[in-house]
């Protein structure tokens, strides 16, 4: 395998297959609680980008749900960190923020969706990547759509499954 491309070295703490230990917590201001399963892969060819896969699942039925796909970028020399987004809802993103120690927080910086895709439609994401002292990584998920202010959707915590 390719060692890891220095620029993405501060990144190395993500590398590798996630499984979450509990189920997730979905909420929104307008939809009823869920709960949902998922794993995150994210993995790098020696390039100066991280490659990652999140599918998530139905708690119960482990019907795939959500899918996201995409490559994190670092801008060289500093701690700006971009995550390059493809979801199977229809909605493209770019989300830029910061990394800092084992923590991403994340913003929107550009958004696009299919000309067809349906309302409400999302505005606005911001999310949080952390890996806690236990070793589990955890992520929040906030967004704001054409309906509703920023509100947390998504809370769920991982541990290592490779
Ligand atoms: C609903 C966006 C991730 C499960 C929604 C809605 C939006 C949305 C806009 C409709 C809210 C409304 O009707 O007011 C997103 C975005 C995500 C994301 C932008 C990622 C950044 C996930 C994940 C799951 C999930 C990982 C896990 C299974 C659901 C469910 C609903 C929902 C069950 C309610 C039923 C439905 O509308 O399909 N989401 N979502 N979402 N989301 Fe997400």
């Amino acid at each position: 395998a390719p060692s890891l491309n220095p620029a993405v070295l501060a990144l190395d703490w993500l590398l590798g297959s996630w499984e979450s230990d509990e189920p997730g917590e979905g909420s929104f201001p307008t939809i009823p609680p869920f709960r949902y399963s998922e794993m995150l892969q994210f993995t790098h060819v020696g390039q100066p980008v991280i490659n990652f896969t999140f599918n998530a699942f139905h708690a119960e039925s482990k019907k795939p749900m959500h899918r996201e796909c995409g490559f994190i970028r670092l801008q060289p020399g500093t701690n700006r960190v971009a995550f390059i987004i493809a979801q199977n809802s229809g909605l493209v993103e770019i989300e830029e923020g910061e990394l800092t120690g084992q923590q991403v927080t994340l913003q929107t910086h550009a958004l696009a969706r299919t000309s067809f895709s349906k309302e409400p439609h999302v505005q606005q994401i911001s999310r949080e990547f952390r890996l806690r002292g236990d070793g589990r990584l955890e992520q929040t998920v906030s967004m704001a759509t054409s309906n509703q202010p920023l509100m947390q959707h998504l809370h769920i915590t991982y541990h290592r499954s490779s």
